[in-house]
């Protein structure tokens, strides 16, 4: 007796998983995770593998907004990273520009549509005026959102939802009693998104870092132990198939 499991001979390179194209997840957050062990295994510097990260960004928002999915939010920054030395967070700062450089045509063209979450206003200018720039030419698009969280914090998001409520509710403009739910999230960095159906975590942790604390309250989660440069078209599809065949309950039967 065969049982159907498409994920079988996966060695051949094009072979697609049967995905249903009217059960997209609408919003897929992820976690791009191991660039630097990627490049340790090479014997190369940390940031050759932020750099190789890079590529695997350009696939797979190609491959995202193939599967016409709506929104994508990349984990790039954390409010945490600031940690890290001097040379690796220049590094990191320096990456927006040399991105959209080379892919603000072929985002346009598209129809992707760049946005942010997170402190903006804490990045060094040259990384704050070019994302700024790539916002304000594709503000326009009406294809895949392409969200970057940079300098982005879970918690810090949280706390600033929490002052300017604070803040409303002290100028008469909100009530105390019209703190819901509703009107929480749209204090957030990512009103009026939805919230995300799918995150996938690559590298092999399996842990959210600070991201979306809100957000993913009723997210289906997927790990893989690939690091974010080795990360491609297939392992993305496995993701979505797997997310295809999850049974969301939201805490009903
Ligand atoms: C993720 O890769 C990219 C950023 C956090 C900017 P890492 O740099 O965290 O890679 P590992 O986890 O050290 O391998
Ligand atoms: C999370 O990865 C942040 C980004 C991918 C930008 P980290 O590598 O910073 O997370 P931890 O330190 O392993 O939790
Ligand atoms: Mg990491």
């Amino acid at each position: 007796m065969f049982i159907k499991m498409p994920f079988f001979n996966r060695k051949r390179k094009h072979e697609s998983y049967e995905l249903s194209l009217d059960h997209m997840p609408e919003h897929v957050a992820i976690i791009m995770d191991g660039n630097g062990r990627w490049a340790k295994k090479r014997g190369l510097p940390r940031v050759a593998g932020h750099r190789e990260g890079m590529t695997t960004i350009k696939k797979i928002v190609r491959h995202a907004a193939k599967y016409k999915i709506k929104v994508l939010t990349l984990y790039a920054f954390s409010t945490e990273n600031w940690k890290r030395p001097k040379t690796e967070v220049d590094y990191l700062m320096k990456l927006p520009a040399e991105f959209l450089d080379t892919y603000l045509p072929e985002l346009m063209e598209n129809h992707i549509k760049v946005q942010t979450i997170g402190q903006l206003s804490d990045l060094p200018a040259h990384t704050r005026e070019a994302i700024e720039m790539a916002i304000e030419k594709t503000s326009e698009n009406d294809g895949l959102i392409l969200n970057f969280a940079l300098n982005y914090g879970g918690r810090a998001e949280i706390l600033k939802a929490v002052r300017e409520i604070a803040t409303d509710v002290k100028k008469d403009q909100i009530k105390m009693e019209d703190i819901d739910e509703k009107t929480f999230s749209t204090y957030l960095y990512t009103h009026p998104l939805k919230d995300p159906d799918l995150l996938i975590r690559t590298s092999g942790e399996i842990r959210i870092s600070n991201y979306l604390l809100w957000q993913l309250a009723y997210t289906e989660f997927w790990f893989t132990e690939v690091l974010w440069p080795d990360f491609d078209e297939n392992h993305f599809e496995k993701a979505l198939f797997d997310f295809q065949n999850r049974k969301r309950r939201y805490g009903g039967v």
